[in-house]
């Protein structure tokens, strides 16, 4: 596949000789550079992106107005540890302004993880408490504490003992539900099983609950609508903390600035990260002052927490998404988008499933629509064939089977539905 492409195969070498296997498996691409929703491969080779990265480019790639904002940012000041700087300052003010009105503190930190970390050992001081529920299938990072929340299995394997005090919980992966039952006859079983998981499995020291407003890793799992709103009455209920992970739904990617918009949900701690700053390395937790205020000085903190490029380009993605009014394009190109692959839905018997809320929808293959056999081998040779015409897409989900389908939200009606007519080419050609 790369022997056209000599330069590709020249570093795909050097990637074999120096670097480890561990990190996730891609097509064979050496990204040189992009535009918008658009990338070109060191031997100039045409891409439309259905990755954004991994959901990061959410302002589409190389905007200008980011671009021109970190380079601004990096010939005048680069780090200064926990000294307040304006740009610092400028983000902490319209992030607290941006979330819900009772969210009034946000701390930066710089990777989605770090900042899942920093939500549990928050929760665990402000409550006094240890306990954590999290859910089958659940991602949060690959830090030991966030790991240790995960619902999925590879990533949990080998690692143990992992962080005490981690209780996980069915999610509602309704294409597979683990009750075997079906919305809405199930009358949302799982949140009620809730109950008997923690009846069971807590010493009685719960401190919260974490969760992502939709799954992921495990493959773009959406939970049928409410479910959220209950599981917050239930957490409230308890008494408990409500964590909401949105480190990859945030910054517009499922049609609303934050997930948490869909049901109006109200979070203790919200937790962004990846579109926050479109490229540039930022993650933040936001919570309320009556939670963060337990910390003493210098308990939370991060050598590049906040540091002044990332915050410049994290501005600078405010500034884009405004106006470019991406928010709005997200749920208009998404509600389009996500019609495109329904309709491939109805042609092709290998896609068992369609899911999706704004740019982010996940394509479930199977080998039978009634079995459900997980098409795992088909789903990378759908990714390669993809990628062979021109369209930058890759695969997730508990069995390997889902295609991810999460372009930046710059992309047009135009690109989807080139990129559709190749994705149908290649399932045509199965
Ligand atoms: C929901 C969610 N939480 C946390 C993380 C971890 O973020 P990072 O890779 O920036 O550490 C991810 C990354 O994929 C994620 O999807």
């Amino acid at each position: 596949m790369t022997s056209s492409r000599p330069k590709t195969q020249e570093l795909l070498e050097v990637s074999r000789a120096y670097e480890p296997d561990c990190m996730n498996w891609q097509a064979p691409v050496v990204w040189d550079h992009a535009s918008g929703a658009e990338i070109w491969d060191v031997d100039g080779k045409h891409y439309i992106d259905w990755t954004s990265g991994v959901l990061v480019a959410n302002v589409g790639h190389a905007h200008p107005v980011l671009a021109r904002a970190i380079a601004g940012q990096a010939s005048r000041l680069l780090n200064t540890f926990d000294f307040p700087t304006p740009e610092r300052l400028r983000l902490a003010e319209k992030i607290v302004k941006a979330t819900p009105a009772y969210l009034d503190k946000v701390i930066f930190l710089t990777t989605g993880s770090e900042a899942m970390d920093a939500a549990m050992r928050l929760a665990k001081r402000t409550t006094g408490k240890f306990e954590i529920v999290s859910f089958w299938g659940g991602f949060h990072g690959r830090t030991f504490g966030p790991m240790s929340l995960s619902g999925i299995p590879k990533i949990r394997r080998n690692y143990g003992p992992l962080v005490p005090g981690t209780i996980l919980a069915p999610y509602p992966y309704c294409y597979r539900c683990p009750f075997d039952k079906a919305h809405p006859e199930c009358g949302l079983f799982c949140l009620s099983f809730l109950d008997e998981v923690v009846k069971v499995e807590s010493s009685g020291s719960l401190a919260a609950v974490i969760v992502e407003p939709y799954q992921g890793t495990a493959g773009f799992v959406f939970p049928p609508p409410g479910w959220l709103k209950k599981l917050e009455a239930w957490v409230k209920s308890q008494g408990l903390l409500f964590i909401l992970d949105e480190v990859q739904s945030s910054f517009g990617r499922t049609g609303k600035m934050w997930a948490l918009e869909h049901e109006g949900l109200e979070p203790d701690i919200l937790v962004l990260g990846k579109g926050i700053g479109s490229g540039a390395p930022i993650a933040a937790l936001v919570t309320r002052s009556g939670i963060i205020s337990c910390l003493e000085r210098g308990e939370m903190s991060s050598t590049l927490g906040g540091n002044p490029l990332s915050c410049a380009g994290s501005l600078a993605v405010f500034e884009i998404i405004e106006k470019e009014g991406l928010v709005e394009k997200a749920a208009m190109n998404g509600a389009y988008l996500k019609s495109r692959l329904l309709a491939l839905k109805d042609k092709h018997d290998v896609i068992g499933d369609v899911r999706g809320l704004g740019l982010v929808c996940g394509i479930e293959l199977v080998l039978d629509r009634k079995t459900k056999e997980p098409a795992t081998d088909l789903a990378k040779d759908v990714v390669l064939r993809c990628v062979e015409r021109g369209l930058m897409v890759g695969k997730l989900g508990l069995h390997g089977n889902v295609i991810r389908v999460a372009p930046p939200l710059v992309i047009t009606p135009e690109l989807i539905d080139r990129s559709i007519a190749i994705l149908d080419g290649v399932l045509s050609g199965l």
